[in-house]
């Protein structure tokens, strides 16, 4: 391995404003997820303490072992979407550890809207399943929710990947053998007591967990029967008569520690399929990427400097780097974990579409774990690279991308426009695992390219019509769209759709990284078949 050489200058005036702009970045990112953990209304999170009742967080924080990290995914989902819902689409998901064994946690947050599922919150369950089900996870769900928030069902009822998905997922998961637990710690109603009853193992908590397809009033309302709530779908009764739960616990620690105990009993941990290596930090701080991110989008990046801050020792094995120099293709470790890393160090001509391919294939037979570390303008248009064949060298690099069913995970630096965000592992190929910097962004061009090409549009319509813009005109045509692209584009509009799921620090990256690859390196292999590569 070689260690890459840095030549930056950390005492340089450039340096220090792409420093101060981009600690400001991460000043609003802890903003917004801080307003996601304090949860719902004051008023709600007192109701919900004063019925006994732990808070979505503080459940989490019981249920992982003491002292290791929580990997938390989609925290931004939803942001800025309902009226009064903070971000975070009112469900707590994300990886931690219990009893040494990593598992998915989906916790709902009864403080929001009372737990229930808006689109987004489908949305999210959904996904951290898929991620669950991807890495063969157990999924510990906290189920604490009013079922579906009954004015958006449009966005919850009727589609695939809404709240039906994720009764689906779940019999699917547990055919490929996915442990899951649900633990049943307030209501649970109509379609949402179908979650804990696909589930593996329920635990209840007497007096407070309720499992019924209709409540009492619904009851009475549908056949006259006047029942209480705790004779109806009360802890005691389904884990004594109905047998639809199975762990009778006492308030919420209990059933966090029977939940454990439950883990500890899932067999034996997989294996990881490669041994890592000790890990070590870069040989430069991971702080000077701050430094390093062009505070000025017209300036590129230096993601040499970057990978350097990086990867383990700061140690790179370059894969043909004097060709298609516009993409750096090479192995290094995060962690410890070898992983394939594709980085853009300019726009993608053929030869870097090539060079990927060629990288990707050995990847594959290798078994190592790609890393798509996206900052790219698209690839290069002209006559010059039509005819050089740059629309089959770009196929050959999807083929091969979308192809790869190694562990494969996307990191959004910088601008990742058009289809070069497709072709640096874009959200359609399904990267096992997608995040963006706050730097990040990303749209099918650039909010100054997408203005003027509509612009130059319509001054075609306008010829054929016999008018003519005025420069004044033209730019009150031109400055909406630029809008529009601008809050498009953020990494925190892609974090609210659930386009990524995360918005992380740069200095996080090496420890999600790690914990991500280890999650993978344990699961099965699976084989590639490579589509048709147009020659
Ligand atoms: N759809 C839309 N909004 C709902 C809702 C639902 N299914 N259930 C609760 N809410 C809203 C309430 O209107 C309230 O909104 P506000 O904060 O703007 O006032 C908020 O969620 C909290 O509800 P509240 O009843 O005060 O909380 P709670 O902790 O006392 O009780 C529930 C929570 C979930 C037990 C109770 O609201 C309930 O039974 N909801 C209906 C559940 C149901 O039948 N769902 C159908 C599923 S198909």
């Amino acid at each position: 391995m070689t260690r890459m050489k840095s030549t930056l200058d950390t005492n340089s005036d450039d340096f220090r404003a792409n420093d101060a702009a981009y600690r400001a970045k991460n000043a609003e990112l802890h903003e917004l997820r801080l307003q996601q953990r304090i949860g719902g209304p004051q008023k709600a999170r007192d109701r919900h303490i004063k019925k006994g009742k732990m808070l979505p967080r503080e459940r989490v924080e019981r249920l992982v072992d003491p002292g290791t990290p929580f990997l938390e995914l989609g925290e931004l989902a939803g942001l800025d979407k309902y009226d009064g819902v903070p971000p975070g689409a009112g469900i707590i998901t994300g990886i931690g550890m219990i009893e040494g064994r990593h598992c998915m946690i989906i916790a709902n947050d009864a403080t929001v809207k009372g737990g229930t599922y808006f689109g987004m919150t489908c949305k999210k369950h959904v996904r951290a399943q898929k991620i669950a089900w991807n890495n063969r996870l157990p999924v510990v769900t906290l189920v604490d929710s009013g079922g579906a928030f009954l004015p958006e069902q449009a966005n919850i009822f009727p589609d695939e990947g809404q709240f039906g998905s994720i009764f689906h997922q779940q019999v699917g998961m547990s055919g490929d053998g996915v442990p899951q637990i649900a633990v049943v710690m307030g209501p649970c109603t109509a379609g949402g007591a179908y979650i804990p009853a696909l589930c593996d193992e329920v635990v209840i908590v007497r007096g407070q967990g309720f499992m019924y397809l209709g409540g009492p009033e619904l009851t009475f309302a549908a056949t006259g029967e006047k029942v209480d709530a705790e004779n109806l779908g009360g802890g005691k009764m389904h884990s004594s008569v109905s047998g639809v739960t199975d762990h009778l616990a006492e308030d919420d620690a209990h059933a966090l520690a029977i939940t454990r105990e439950i883990v500890s009993h899932l067999g034996e941990l997989p294996k990881t399929r490669k041994t890592p290596a000790t890990p070590t930090p870069p040989a430069y701080p991971t702080d000077e990427i701050h430094g390093i991110v062009s505070r000025d989008i017209k300036v590129p990046t230096d993601n040499r400097e970057v990978l350097a801050r990086l990867l383990d020792d700061s140690e790179f094995h370059e894969f043909k780097p004097l060709f298609g120099d516009t993409l750096m293709t090479g192995w290094g470790r995060i962690h410890g974990h070898e992983v394939g890393i594709l980085a853009n160090t300019g726009v993608l001509f053929v030869e870097a579409a090539l060079k990927a391919t060629h990288f990707i294939s050995l990847c594959v037979q290798r078994e190592i774990p790609l890393l798509f570390l996206a900052d790219v303008n698209g690839f290069m248009v002209g006559r010059e690279v039509e005819q050089a064949g740059i629309a089959k060298a770009g196929a050959k690099m999807i083929t091969a991308m979308s192809s790869a069913r190694v562990p494969k995970f996307t990191v959004i630096t910088g601008g990742s426009y058009g289809a070069g965000y497709l072709a640096m592992l874009g959200r359609p190929f399904q990267p096992d695992a997608m995040f963006a910097w706050p730097s990040g962004r990303s749209a099918i061009m650039g909010p100054d390219q997408a203005a003027s090409v509509l612009a130059q549009v319509r001054v075609q319509i306008n010829a054929r019509e016999g008018t003519e813009w005025t420069p004044e005109e033209e730019e009150a045509f031109k400055a909406p769209i630029r809008k529009e692209y601008e809050d498009f584009q953020g990494a925190y509009n892609y974090a609210s759709n659930l386009w990524i799921d995360s918005v992380i620090e740069p200095g996080e990256t090496r420890d999600v990284m790690a914990l991500m690859l280890d999650v993978a390196s344990r699961r099965p292999k699976v084989e590639t078949k490579f589509g048709v590569f147009r020659f």
